[in-house]
Formats: structure tokens, sequence, C-alpha cells
């Protein structure tokens, strides 16, 4: 059978789709149902979820609910919490909630007990960020106190940090700074390195496999640089390792005290909640990563256990499922407004992305719809001057998910106020948009800048609104999004948890290391690569 489509419900919400929605407008939904915002919106803990501008109907949520079922979303979900190697294609569990699980909630990878090897790590971490932040662990030789982390990691070891640094910065610990390091090309390790003092600076190297080439190649360089100021004994106080790979930590000469490890269970992109979180919890403190692992595990709750009906991460997948394959959307902007939340899109793309942007189903067979939409986005007020054009007007159309605290997460509230104000305006001019009746009534039937004006709407937008941007309200927010992702995977039949496609990339990338420096003892490659080769060498 082709999958989804062939499914009943599949087929249900398609015909439903041409009959009862392809030609409804969202501005006579709205008309017409002043009850559609009770109707279509949810709150849990804190998290209030505004779907009513999506173009659905009762009769809509109803079948893609049905098509939950259908696909097996309660069953897969009971399955990844039981510790199943529900990733198919790596054997593995799929434990990252385990991260976040109370000391008493059983999580287990055969007979490997996940929640007490998880807080054992977290008892070490939590003991030495207190070290870190009192004083009592501190620089070689000098004993100074540390007033920086250079985190050196890239995608999964790097993403989750920059974005809940940055969102937690209300909440950073005085005299402490973290920076993050992750492109290859040595700029951003460069730019860092003149920020800080060798004898007071931390750096924490995180790879989950620890063989990373964009890691290892920042971290010798690291290296290097503090060996030349501080020698190379001070390297085992003041270098820090994240990772499954113990050896490979052993050959880089990070101390056994200092390496926090992880587990296979874990996907990379999955892992902020583990020894990844590290300097996380140094730029917080060990008290509010706890309160942010403590929001995940609210959110895992609330998905293992609440009905379909009322289930946050069920409803955002189902609507993501819908606005794609059966609307077409081919991409979701995520739009927060709050500054804080700048790295939030980009840590959503891996998370959506690097997840289900795939095209064979678990068992190697190809999806017979579209999946993942390209994700992207930027700080809502700053994105309304550069790119909402395209969003009320474009050809091309996304849906979008709009973020926002309703208190202010810098100083003032009342330009937060006008945040809000903005957003609230722009997910209704998405939905209503600006007819040409009216505009003709406005400006006169032959006007010239009428067809210009005209705004279609009837585009679709979830608003996700919250109290605060505190540790534990992130904590809710990311978890949610993770399991939006793992729904949306169940019924495209897609295993969410491997990413073969980066490694041909990879391969290639090992094979031209060399040829950059020396094309003449390159033969490999195309056309075009052996031009570029060409005018690099000339122009190098
Ligand atoms: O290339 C993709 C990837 O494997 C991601 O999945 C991962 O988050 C990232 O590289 C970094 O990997 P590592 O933590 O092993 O260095």
């Amino acid at each position: 059978m082709s999958w989804p489509k062939g499914l009943k419900s599949w087929r249900a919400l398609r015909t439903h789709y041409r009959e009862d929605l392809a030609k409804r407008h969202l501005r006579s939904m709205f008309r017409r149902d002043p009850e559609r915002y009770t109707r279509f919106s949810a709150e849990f803990e804190g998290i209030l979820v505004d779907y009513s501008r999506n173009q659905v109907t009762r009769k809509t949520m109803r079948l893609l609910k049905r098509l939950a079922r259908e696909t097996g979303v309660e069953a897969m979900r009971e399955r990844m919490f039981a510790g199943e190697h529900i990733n198919n294609t790596e054997d593995r569990a799929v434990l990252h909630p385990a991260l976040r699980a109370d000391r008493d909630d059983p999580y287990f990878d055969g007979d490997f007990d996940a929640t007490a090897a998880v807080h054992e790590v977290l008892d070490r971490m939590d003991a030495f960020v207190r070290a870190v932040h009192s004083g009592q662990y501190a620089g070689h030789a000098t004993g100074r106190k540390f007033t920086d982390v250079v985190n050196i990691g890239i995608g999964g070891s790097d993403l989750g940090i920059a974005m809940a640094v940055d969102a937690l910065a209300g909440y950073a610990v005085p005299g402490m700074k973290v920076h993050c390091v992750s492109n290859i090309d040595g700029v951003g390790l460069a730019d860092v390195l003149e920020q800080v003092e060798p004898g007071t600076t931390l750096f924490v190297i995180c790879s989950k496999t620890f063989t990373t080439l964009e890691t290892l190649t920042n971290a010798h360089a690291a290296r290097e640089w503090f060996t030349e100021r501080m020698g190379a004994e001070a390297v085992a106080t003041h270098f820090v390792g994240v990772s499954t790979n113990h050896d490979a930590m052993d050959a880089f000469g990070i101390s056994p005290t200092n390496r926090f490890g992880f587990w296979d269970f874990v996907g990379g992109r999955y892992s902020l909640w583990s020894a990844v979180g590290l300097s996380i919890a140094l730029a917080v403190g060990m008290d509010n990563f706890r309160a942010l692992l403590a929001g995940g595990r609210i959110m895992d709750r609330h998905f293992r256990d609440a009905p379909l009906d009322d289930n946050l991460p069920v409803l955002l997948g189902l609507l993501g499922v819908w606005n794609t394959a059966f609307l077409g959307y081919e991409s979701l902007a995520v739009l927060p407004y709050d500054s804080r939340l700048a790295r939030f899109p980009a840590y959503l793309q891996q998370l959506h992305m690097e997840s289900n942007g795939k095209r064979v189903r678990r068992d190697g067979s190809r999806v017979s719809v579209g999946t993942e939409p390209v994700l992207w986005g930027e700080p809502g007020s700053n994105a309304q001057h550069s790119f909402y054009q395209l969003l009320h007007q474009g050809t091309r159309k996304a849906s979008v998910d709009f973020l926002a605290p309703v208190q202010a997460s810098g100083p003032s509230q009342v330009q937060h106020d006008l945040a809000l104000a903005n957003l609230l305006a722009q997910a209704r001019a998405l939905s209503e948009g600006l007819d040409e009746d009216t505009l003709k009534a406005e400006l006169g039937d032959d006007h010239p800048l009428v067809p210009h004006k005209v705004h279609p709407g009837n585009r679709p937008s979830t608003t996700i609104l919250f109290q605060k941007l505190d540790p534990a309200t992130l904590g809710k927010l990311i978890a949610l999004y993770e399991h939006k992702v793992f729904v949306e995977s169940v019924i495209w039949g897609i295993n969410a948890f491997d990413q073969w496609g980066v490694e041909l990339g990879k391969k290639l990338a090992g094979e031209l290391a060399g040829a950059v420096s020396d094309p003449d003892g390159f033969q490999g490659g195309d056309a075009s690569t052996r031009g570029l080769l060409d005018a690099i060498a000339r122009w190098r």
C-alpha cells in the first residue's frame, strides 16, 4: 500500500479538503463562527497554542486524529518511551526523555538503567558547575576564577546550547560568559580568542562522536593557542570533554575527571538536555538548568498521557502534516516576537529538517507525499521589515508559527507590548487579508494600485503564547517541538532519528581536504570541481 496516501483516513482527509475546504477562506470561517478561538486553541501548563488561524474545521481535526490513530502514533510513542530500538537504521533506542527524567522515572535501554546513568552524570555536572561558579575549581596555577567558557561543537553540539544561552540571558550567572564556536573556517574561534584570557577560560569540547571535522579542527586550534600561552600542563584543567567517545577524549588529552558522557540512545539534535548542556548550565547555573529539564519532563508527561484532543505536540504535528501534505505549504516560518529567541528558528531547523527531511520510510520504501517543509525564520518585528512582503503577497506560500512571551524578556514591558501588538496584527493580516472589493470601495474601481494592494489572506498561522521566557518554559517549548516532529515522522512513516543524508557530503569533503592546497595532486571530481579548484589555486 502506498503510505500514507493509501490510508483510509488520508483519503478521507483529501476528499474533505476538496469538498469542504478548498474554496473556504479563513476570513469567512472567523465571521461565521465566533467560537472559533475557543474551539481551536489549547493550553497546558502555561503554554497556549492558538491554531484557529489554520484552515481547519472540527471535521478536519476529527479526521486528523483518526489519521494519528491509523498510523499508530500512540503505539509508536509507547515504544519510544519503553526504550525499544525505534531508530531502526542504527539499531538504537530513542531515550532523550530519560535525560529529563525524575530519579524514579523508569527508563531502560535493554538492561541498561538509563535514568540512573543520567542522574549520575547530572550529579557530576552539578558538582562541577557549582565548583566553577564558586571559584573552587579555578584556573591552572593562578587559581583565578573562570570568567569565560568556550563551547566548541557543531550541529546538535552547538545549536541548542547557543539558542538556550541566548534565550536565558536574563538568568546568566554574573561574571560568566559563554561563547559558542562551531564553523570550520576559523573565524568564530579567532573572534572569541581575541576576547578571552587563557588563564580564566574553560574550553568545553562538545561532540557526540568526537570525530567531527569542524569540532576537532577548532578544538586543536584552541588547544594550540592555549598551550602557547599557558603550557601543556594546564590543558587538563582548562579543557573539558562532552562525548560518548571516551577513547577519543583520551587521545585529545581530556582528563578523566573532566569528561561528561552520554549515550547512543541520545540523538545529537535531541541532546541539549544531556551533558551537552554543560555550557548552558555554566551560563545560567545548575538550578536553572534543572528547571529547563523539569519543563521538558512536564511536556513528556503531557505528550504521553494527554488524550489526542488536548495533546499539544500531537496537535502541532497533525497541523504540520495537514499544512504540508494536504494544503501544499512547502515552508514553515518560525517567527518569535522576542529577541532572546533569535536562535530558536536555527535550532528548530536542525530538529525538523535533519529529523524529517527524508523521502523513504522506515522500511526503505518511498513516502508517497511531501514530507518536512523547509523551516526558516527570524525574530518577528525585524522580519516584518524584510521578508513579510512575501508572506503576505508572494506566490510561494509559507505557514507560520508565531511565538511570544507575554512578559517582556527585556527591561521594557511597554516596548514588548508593541511587539505583541505586531504579532497579533500580522497573524490577523495573514488570515484575513484585504480583498479587492474593500480596496475598490476605498480607492475607486479603476485605481491602478488596487491589484498591488490586495492581500489574498487565507494563509495559516499558529500562535504559541506563554507567560515568560524562563528556563522551565523554554524546556516545555523545546520538548513540545521535539514531540511534534516525532508525531509527524510517525504519520509519514519516517525514522526521525537517523541522518544518513549528511554522510555523502562529509565523505566528499574528506576526499577534497588536501585538494584545495594541492589541486595537482587530486585526480577525482567532475568538471565543476576541477574548474573551481583551478580558480581557488589562482586566487589563494
Ligand atoms: O553532520 C550532522 C551531525 O552528525 C549532526 O547530526 C550532529 O548534531 C552534528 O553532526 C555534530 O556531531 P557530533 O556531536 O558528533 O560532533
